[in-house]
């Protein structure tokens, strides 16, 4: 997978027959130019062919040389400082207060599959999964050391990227920026593609064609944020969700982080991805290392579907933690929008039996249980249970939740303080913000210092006297407020610029110490809904709630988005209370199942109010879920319709050996005397024969089709969308907000 043509100025080669990526070591500078990403070619003797050089008004390297201009050459790890005018990918500030910086090639070193991190999250890669190359550089101007490495997948269009940068010199160093990777492209004829959002609008598509100059997104909220995912694609003017190239980046960080392209007026498209170097400034002392977080970058021939596909498998196979108490993904009943904060042990109890016998498998308790935590106004931090809530105590209520035959799951916010609690009075010093300065509140909370090894273990105490006590199998790790006052009581002066990331790494080393200490428990990472939904936190999870607004109408675009880069498997999706809490829309039963079965698939309502028809309804529901889980987590996804461009929006799941698979067809908006409505399905075996079920319609004929057409003419909703044709006039109106789930299977013979 890395073939490399020796010499004293190699090139390197990745392929795995689905993308390259080509780079070498120039002569004349000793550094490393980009040659080529994209579609797979063999490897070669020579790339030299690939070298372009215009002679062009600039400033040169060397004397004597007018080709010498790193402005002109495409850069595989930029600096500044010598002759390259766009934003680096690093940028160090020496002693003597310039950023001058020139790292030159030393050699590289080859493995299988891949190093591990112990301080923050990373893909896995196994021996035979995976091959790394990592690429030594010097800086001539310091004892800085520079490690680009490079992890290319068998099995996926995937490479992965990241940059280790070592001290070995007498005096410290200062990183201001170190992005994890950056690539110049020969050309911008891209749109670009990303998602952004605000709390409850989380991973809305955005679809423009790029501009000359800088554009970018980024995060310094200390979270990787509603606003804006950390990823962005590439894609050719044509691509669609079926056909054209699709570059697409995804870093695995769950803080402060920059996304940028810079199109300079030669046409050439650098994109970077890493920690944002606003508020970064990181002292690195005599021996110390810096590990940037991980890119993974996918390509795709085969449109958007192509790259998310990719993102899919190699986050289902090689980041998801998939060790858990459950059989398979637990079907939960959440208690939030249920109770919200007006619950009693009595409630709850009556509440998981009757979750029991409509055959949920985990009755989980979201926020209100712990210290005196009547509205969101307090005890965060104090993780005690109140006792008036639930008289005998979270180890009693657990036993007996699991005595009914159904497993018990509890909410935290492990990162927040409240004032009114034990851990504020001992340390009013561990919350983030200047001492003598304004320090805002969010939600009525504060943010732990996490920078602090010492707030990091009591909060892991206190969770683990809870966990360890009492048998607990599902955690909900909420987080309801961005840093905006970025000061630690605990860092030195100079090391105040490192608090952002200082912060979550402090994070990931508490999740890192109860997925040790309780391996099986099962996560589900939450920040306000999608605050935080982004690979890193995946790393250390099993799924993830990806937005607090529940309405199955706009739970369309968040699903459809967010399924650019994230399975659907760890996309959090209930079936809620009508009117909707956030929203007020009345949609039926059926449609907010409907929604919710192309995601993790829970409830979140009274399950006590809901009538006998009901609960009858939501028995059966539970059990197509189970039916059809497997295919639906473990298919290929593909996008059909987008609900950001009609009111009839469609996606399925094809099973990897095409011998099922599933659509949904949901319509947001009612016409009268409306169009017909065909929807062409996509990766189905050609010739095969595919019987065709509707979900929720009994109906003696079956109807076979073909694979071929059913992705060339569709799936013909002849019985009119908007209502089954029964009668001339006479028909049932759907109205808006109707959807339907068709089932295909081979069919035998
Ligand atoms: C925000 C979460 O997104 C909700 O689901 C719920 O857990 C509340 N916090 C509880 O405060």
């Amino acid at each position: 997978m890395i073939f490399i043509n020796e010499g004293h100025y190699p090139s390197f080669h990745l392929t795995n027959g689905k993308l390259s990526y080509i780079f070498h070591v120039l002569e004349s500078t000793q550094t490393l130019e980009q040659l080529y990403y994209g579609a797979a070619i063999k490897p070669r003797d020579n790339y030299d062919y690939l070298i372009e050089r215009e002679v062009r008004p600039s400033n040169n390297l060397y004397q004597d040389t007018h080709t010498t201009s790193f402005e002109h050459i495409k850069q595989e790890f930029p600096v500044y400082g010598t002759t390259d005018f766009r934003y680096p990918a690093i940028e160090i500030a020496y002693p003597d207060g310039d950023h001058i910086s020139h790292l030159s090639y030393v050699g590289y070193t080859q493995l299988s599959g891949k190093h591990a991190s112990n301080l923050q999250p990373m893909l896995r890669a196994g021996e035979e999964d995976a091959a790394t190359l990592i690429i030594h550089l010097k800086d001539n101007y310091s004892q800085a050391a520079i490690d680009l490495h490079y992890t290319i997948y068998r099995e996926q269009a995937v490479i992965v990227r990241r940059v280790v940068v070592h001290n070995h010199g007498e005096e410290s160093l200062r990183l201001k920026r170190l992005l994890s990777m950056s690539i110049d492209f020969p050309h911008d004829d891209f749109e670009l593609l990303h998602l952004y959002g605000a709390w409850a609008r989380e991973t809305h598509l955005e679809r423009k064609p790029l501009i000359k100059g800088v554009q970018n997104f980024s995060s310094t909220r200390g979270a990787s944020s509603h606003a804006h995912n950390p990823f962005l694609a590439l894609v050719a003017p044509n691509t669609s969700e079926h056909q054209g190239e699709a570059f697409g980046f995804s870093l695995v960080y769950s803080g402060n982080f920059l996304s940028q392209i810079e199109v300079d007026t030669y046409h050439v498209t650098r994109v970077s991805m890493g920690i944002n170097p606003f508020q970064f400034d990181w002292h690195l002392d005599t021996g110390e290392s810096f590990e940037s977080p991980e890119v993974v970058m996918a390509y795709s021939s085969k449109g958007l579907n192509g790259m998310s596909q990719q993102f899919h498998d190699i986050y289902r196979q090689q980041l998801l933690h998939n060790e858990t108490p459950f059989e398979k993904a637990p079907v939960l009943l959440n208690s939030w929008e249920a109770n919200y904060f007006d619950f009693d042990e009595e409630k709850l109890l009556e509440q998981a039996q009757l979750a029991k016998d409509l055959g949920f498998d985990l009755f989980v308790l979201d926020d209100g249980w712990f210290g005196k935590r009547d509205s969101d106004n307090g005890s965060l931090g104090n993780w005690t249970t109140d006792l008036d809530k639930i008289p005998q105590g979270i180890r009693s209520l657990a036993s007996n939740i699991q005595a009914m035959g159904i497993h018990f799951g509890l909410w935290f916010e492990p990162e927040m303080l409240s004032v009114d609690t034990p851990v504020y009075q001992a340390h009013p010093e561990w919350i983030i913000g200047h001492p003598n300065k304004n320090i805002s509140h969010g939600r009525n909370q504060f943010v732990l210092d996490f920078s602090n090894p010492d707030v990091v273990a009591n909060i892991f105490e206190q969770m683990s006297q809870i966990l360890g006590s009492a048998e607990i199998d599902y955690i909900k790790w909420d987080m309801n407020r961005y840093i905006s006052e970025p000061f630690s009581n605990f860092l030195k002066k100079h090391q105040q610029g490192e608090l952002f990331h200082r912060y979550i790494l402090g994070v990931y080393d508490l999740l890192d110490s109860i997925r040790k200490a309780f391996p099986a428990v099962f996560i589900e990472t939450c920040a306000g809904g999608g605050g935080r939904y982004d690979p890193a936190m995946l790393f250390y999870a099993n799924q993830n709630w990806i937005s607090d607004d529940t309405d199955a109408i706009e739970r369309l675009k968040i699903q459809y988005g967010a399924s650019m880069v994230y399975p659907i498997s760890t996309m959090g999706s209930h079936v809620s209370e009508i009117p909707n809490h956030q929203v007020g829309r009345i949609t039926s039963l059926k449609m907010r199942k409907d929604v919710a079965l192309f995601g993790t698939f829970g409830y979140e309502l009274d399950i006590m109010k809901l009538s006998d028809a009901d609960r009858e309804e939501v028995r059966q529901q539970i059990n197509q879920f189970n039916q059809y889980q497997s295919l639906l987590h473990h298919g290929d996804f593909y996008r059909l319709n987008s609900p950001f461009e009609a009111g009839l929006t469609a996606w399925m799941v094809v099973s990897k050996d095409q011998s099922e698979a599933i659509v949904g067809v949901y319509q947001s908006q009612a016409s009268a005397n409306p169009a017909y409505e065909r929807i062409q399905l996509a990766g189905l075996a050609s010739d095969q024969a595919y019987e065709l079920l509707e979900l929720d319609h009994e109906s003696k004929d079956i109807p076979v089709r073909y694979g071929d057409d059913l992705m060339a003419i569709g799936l013909i909703l002849n019985e009119n969308f908007t209502g089954r044709a029964d009668e001339y006039w006479g028909r049932e109106k759907a109205g808006e907000y109707h959807s339907r789930v068709f089932y295909l299977k081979t069919k035998k013979g």
